[in-house]
């Protein structure tokens, strides 16, 4: 138990040791020490009871002097304290305002898309408009309004994903058109892009899922001539004037007649006949895209006079345009999210 005759021992060491902590951990050690519910000034107030009664007042006014002197004298160095950890602070966190700021890297367009917005932009500029369609198609639209029925062979060349309930991941964007006729009345100027799946190889030129960009124009007296010029257009704007092209007969039962537009081989231009060149096995050409006269039969599917309207379509890959305009010879490259090859665009 603490006594009276302790106060001018408190008083002391409060002087001495105040200066003592220099954290506010320690600092607090010493309140507790002095003032807690055990401290020395608590458990001498606490032995005033045991004085004789006429000693008590001086006793209990020196007590308390000596209290308020260890609560001021605390407070002042928990002040002197605080400044000394904002001056610290201050020195460690100084800002150099000269320093040059950093730049957040900001994102940019993939390859995939810049190559679409300059192919879309190209086509608006020549009369046509946009149109959309649904990814998850149905069979009738994806095939049968296209001449493909049931057990159609051609199926089996675009094997797909299919849903519960009939529907079928889009293999090709060509249903868009059906779609566009049905609800429009020549003359009918489109291009539909957008993407398509099918269950291929993951290898350097397939992807299950890919792009197309569609094509279609119905109106009275229109010719494959019409076509062909409008593509070669295309190819020369999208892949450089001097790019060579040609048509070679093709089939596509939604078109008739029908054809495959090849532009020149961007790896090889054609030259390694004697050691295949692993685009274009040797054979100096790139198949671009297909194309055709819509077919008499999907005109009237969609209650298009076939005996007063004509017209043309065209489908592509936008992967291989890509492809063929900044010489990649690897379709995965446009799928993996490599920082790497993306920043290059
Ligand atoms: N849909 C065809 C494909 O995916 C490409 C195609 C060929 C589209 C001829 C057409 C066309 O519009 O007329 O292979």
């Amino acid at each position: 138990m603490q006594n009276i005759s302790d106060i001018n021992k408190i008083r002391e060491t409060i002087e001495q040791q105040i200066n003592e902590p220099d954290t506010s951990a320690a600092l607090e050690e010493l309140r507790v020490k002095l003032l807690g519910r055990k401290g020395e000034i608590t458990l001498l107030l606490k032995s005033l009871g045991s004085l004789p009664p006429e000693e008590r007042p001086v006793a209990g006014q020196q007590i308390n002097e000596l209290r308020i002197l260890a609560e001021s004298r605390i407070e002042e160095v928990r002040k002197k304290l605080g400044r000394k950890q904002v001056e610290e602070a201050l020195k460690k966190e100084k800002i150099d305002v000269t320093l040059p700021g950093r730049s957040s890297s900001l994102g940019h367009l993939h390859p995939l898309t810049l190559v679409l917005q300059e192919m879309t932009e190209l086509f608006i500029g020549m009369g046509f408009t946009v149109a959309d369609g649904p990814e998850i198609e149905t069979d009738y639209y994806n095939f049968e309004a296209l001449n493909i029925p049931a057990n159609h062979p051609v199926k089996d060349e675009q094997d797909t994903f299919y849903t519960e309930g009939g529907f079928v991941l889009r293999t090709q964007t060509s249903g868009v058109q059906v779609r566009v006729m049905e609800q429009a009345s020549p003359p009918i100027r489109i291009i539909a892009p957008g993407s398509v799946y099918r269950s291929d190889d993951w290898d350097a030129t397939h992807a299950p899922v890919f792009h197309q960009l569609e094509g279609l124009v119905v109106d009275e007296d229109v010719t494959m001539a019409d076509l062909k010029g409008i593509l070669t257009l295309f190819a020369q704007r999208i892949l450089g004037e001097d790019i060579q092209v040609r048509f070679r007969p093709s089939f596509f039962p939604f078109t008739e007649p029908s054809a495959e537009m090849d532009v020149q081989c961007f790896a090889c231009g054609g030259q390694e006949k004697d050691a295949p060149c692993y685009v274009c096995k040797g054979t100096g050409w790139v198949e671009l895209l297909g194309c055709g006269m819509v077919h008499p039969k999907v005109l009237s599917n969609c209650n298009i006079d076939p005996n007063r309207y004509s017209g043309y379509a065209f489908g592509m890959g936008i992967d291989r345009i890509v492809m063929q305009r900044y010489g990649i010879t690897d379709m995965r490259l446009l799928y993996e999210n490599d920082m790497q090859f993306l920043t290059q665009f």
